[in-house]
């Protein structure tokens, strides 16, 4: 089979993909990878023989073993036996199916904490956790870390040359915060590199405010439970600490493993916008992006928040293709109440993240566990057995994978940045501001959505990287912002480029200072447009009034959380706050200036109808447009990956959609002999040149060469 490569819009790479092999070994060999995380350690040798056979007859081709294996690799201090751990390696060898070994270090057995109390975690409030559940870890503790290396190491000597090793993965979802005092230390260590002086320490903390100076370095503590507002920049700066120590944790072990392995990719599971890890610090660090992702089901836009998710982990590996490391084939068991999904519906999610760049598919877990907390979670393979409803789901999708190899290593490229930054949304988390109802999380998804349902192709950017390859910029909230950073989006308009900012941008410093003089203080005469208050909005919002009519749009909407005093420096004025404390002044502006692109503001928060609208124009005259122009259905997804048109049916009901309008300029029957388009999952060209979708259903098109 040859496929063409229409390079139609999106189909060009994103601007700075990066070319390293990150996952091709595996999947040039092996295609896109399925499979989960497999506990066999839970299970008698003889239920393993079952597993290896059951998984090949579903088509998995990976699984992650080892990541809660500590205790069983070393029952007593110094004792090993990875006995057990040989015989599995070599079963699942013999049956083709890859391994993704991890290092056992995300749940010490409990003599550690016996032993050594010191590495268990410490709260804010000075508890110390216990054992018996697991990630009770201090991150600054070196005789965890001693430990770590040491167990990590022998597993490492012990089966880098194993074949069925094929990646490593490291720890597990790290996550760990500690204020007890070997953290303080610690802390007080990165804070010196940081700051090299009290005095600059002194000044970046503010600490002329409440007598809060500091005169020695011992003086100085991870942020703990006070009487009132804590500093918020000592409480960022631990913020950052955190992350970096969670850092420095996985760099250890994974130059451990390099020392070792030079050649097999290096992994740890993310977990999408997890909030205490910075992952854009973390993913120069990894060969290959992983994710877990657990959509609440109740969340009536699951669908844009994970595809959005999704983008950011192809944006973490700069473009390569990534691996949604464990989801749940049905429902998980940590909610208070656990509504689970259809196999269709866990199908179609597995089939969004390939359509967004991920080569590989896996769950937690594969076997159901019947003991442990997670004895109720769902499972490739449930408690019931193969012959199930869900176990014939995985064996569906597995196949519909293995007929998705032509897509593998093929990129999704966009016209269009979405700016995320950590450590802003960290301030903008913190307390004492204008208000707590600024979400920067839900700014993003609100913003994101009308991209999501116009299959516009985003990538996740951080504030301060190139931007060059891109035509618009969104900013939903940027409260926090480097000199650098907004360099980098003046660039872009001067380039010709679009923006778009949010509100409340801009406000601070990396100190979390308040920048003083007009705000957005970097951007004004960017933006042309400056404000000199930010005013908190009533529960029932402030009226917002459009300068110009649009076809079908209201003539005003209701403004929510926070407005901003603003006034024009040379911007259009297209809707200007009416009645009220605001009365009069710009709520959305446009800066057009002569060679240069358009900066828009968005002083405030827009209903979703109305921000929709601004974000849509903003790309009309940018000439941005979807994959697929011509079909805008609630629920549909269209997303081109290389040369591959995903379209995913999110809605309740069946749609119909025209081949022509998916993919212009292509006719079924074909126009030209030999050349007809088909939809890899079937094989077959759509019937009657119309895509029939049920809920729950997908289709991947190409136009195929015969
Ligand atoms: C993840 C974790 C897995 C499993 C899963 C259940 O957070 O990495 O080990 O606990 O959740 O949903």
């Amino acid at each position: 089979m040859t496929l063409l490569t229409p390079d139609r819009a999106g189909g060009r790479p994103s601007p700075g993909t990066d070319p390293a092999p990150g996952l091709a070994p595996l999947t040039t060999e092996l295609g896109i990878l399925f499979g989960g995380d497999y506990n066999p350690e839970q299970w008698d040798p003889a239920v393993w023989r079952e597993d290896v056979r059951l998984m090949r007859q579903a088509g998995v081709n990976l699984v992650t073993v080892g990541v809660f294996s500590w205790s069983r690799y070393e029952p007593q201090p110094g004792v090993r036996d990875f006995a057990w751990m040989d015989e599995v390696l070599d079963l699942l060898h013999a049956h083709g199916i890859a391994v993704d070994l991890a290092t056992p270090t995300a749940s010490p057995p409990p003599w550690l904490g016996n032993l050594h109390p010191e590495t268990l975690p410490v709260d804010a409030d000075g508890v110390r956790l216990g054992w018996g559940s697991r990630n009770q870890f201090s991150p600054a503790s070196r005789v965890y870390r001693e430990h770590a290396l040491a167990i990590t190491r022998d597993l490492v000597e012990r089966y880098a040359e194993h074949p069925a090793v094929r990646m490593w993965h490291v720890g597990n979802e790290f996550g760990q915060v500690c204020h007890g005092e070997e953290s303080a230390v610690a802390f007080r260590g990165w804070l010196r590199e940081r700051y090299g002086s009290l005095t600059a320490l002194n000044e970046a903390w503010g600490t002329s405010v409440w007598s809060q100076h500091y005169g020695r370095w011992e003086e100085i503590t991870p942020p703990r439970r006070a009487p009132y507002h804590l500093n918020p920049t000592q409480v960022l700066d631990f913020r950052r600490y955190s992350s970096d120590a969670l850092r420095s944790l996985f760099r250890e072990q994974r130059d451990l493993i390099r020392e070792i392995d030079p050649v097999r990719p290096v992994t740890t599971n993310f977990m999408g916008f997890f909030a205490l890890v910075d992952y854009w610090s973390w993913a120069e660090d990894l060969d290959v992006v992983a994710d877990d992702a657990y959509p609440d089901p109740t969340d009536p836009h699951a669908a844009s928040t994970s595809a959005l998710t999704h983008d950011l982990m192809r944006s973490l590996g700069r473009g390569r293709p990534w691996v949604l490391m464990e989801q749940a084939a049905g429902a998980v068991s940590w909610r208070p109440h656990n509504l689970t999904k259809s196999p269709g519906r866990s199908r179609l999610e597995s089939l969004q993240a390939v359509a967004r760049g991920a080569d590989a598919i896996c769950f937690f877990q594969w076997r159901a566990a019947t003991k442990g907390p997670e004895r109720f979670h769902s499972a490739m393979l449930p408690h019931a057995g193969p012959e199930t409803r869900a176990h014939q789901g995985v064996r569906r999708l597995g196949a519909d994978l293995a007929r998705l190899r032509p897509v593998v290593g093929s990129r999704v490229g966009a016209r269009v940045a979405i700016l995320f930054d950590w450590p802003s949304w960290w301030a903008s988390q913190g307390e004492a501001l204008p208000t707590d109802r600024l979400d920067a999380l839900a700014q993003l998804r609100s913003w994101y959505r009308p991209l999501w349902e116009d299959g516009v192709a985003v990538d996740v950017a951080r504030p301060g990287q190139d931007l060059s390859g891109y035509d618009v910029v969104l900013a939903p909230q940027l409260y926090l912002l480097t000199e650098p950073a907004a360099d980098t989006l003046r660039e872009h308009v001067a380039r010709g480029g679009t923006l778009v900012l949010g509100p409340f941008g801009g406000v601070a410093d990396e100190s979390a200072h308040v920048r003083t003089g007009r705000f957005p203080a970097l951007l004004r005469d960017v933006v042309g447009v400056s404000g000199e208050e930010w005013v908190p909005l009533p529960d029932d919002g402030a009226e917002v009034v459009w300068a110009a009519a649009a076809p079908g749009r209201p003539g005003s909407f209701r403004a929510e959380v926070l407005g901003e005093l603003l006034r024009s420096e040379g911007a259009e004025v297209l809707a200007s706050f009416r009645g009220g404390h605001l009365d009069g002044a710009p709520a959305i502006t446009r800066h057009r200036r002569p060679g240069s692109g358009a900066a828009w503001y968005v002083g405030t928060v827009p209903p979703q109808d109305a921000l929709a609208d601004v974000v849509r124009q903003a790309l009309a005259e940018a000439g941005v447009e979807g994959a697929a122009p011509a079909v805008r259905l609630p629920g549909v997804e269209v997303v081109r990956r290389g040369d591959a048109l995903f379209v995913l049916n999110h809605g309740r009901g069946t749609v119909r959609v025209r081949v022509e309008d998916l993919l212009p300029g292509s006719s079924v029957p074909p126009r030209h002999p030999g050349s007809e388009v088909v939809d890899l999952l079937t094989g077959l060209p759509p019937a009657a040149g119309e895509v029939v979708l049920a809920a729950d259903d997908a289709v991947v098109l190409i136009e195929r060469n015969s």
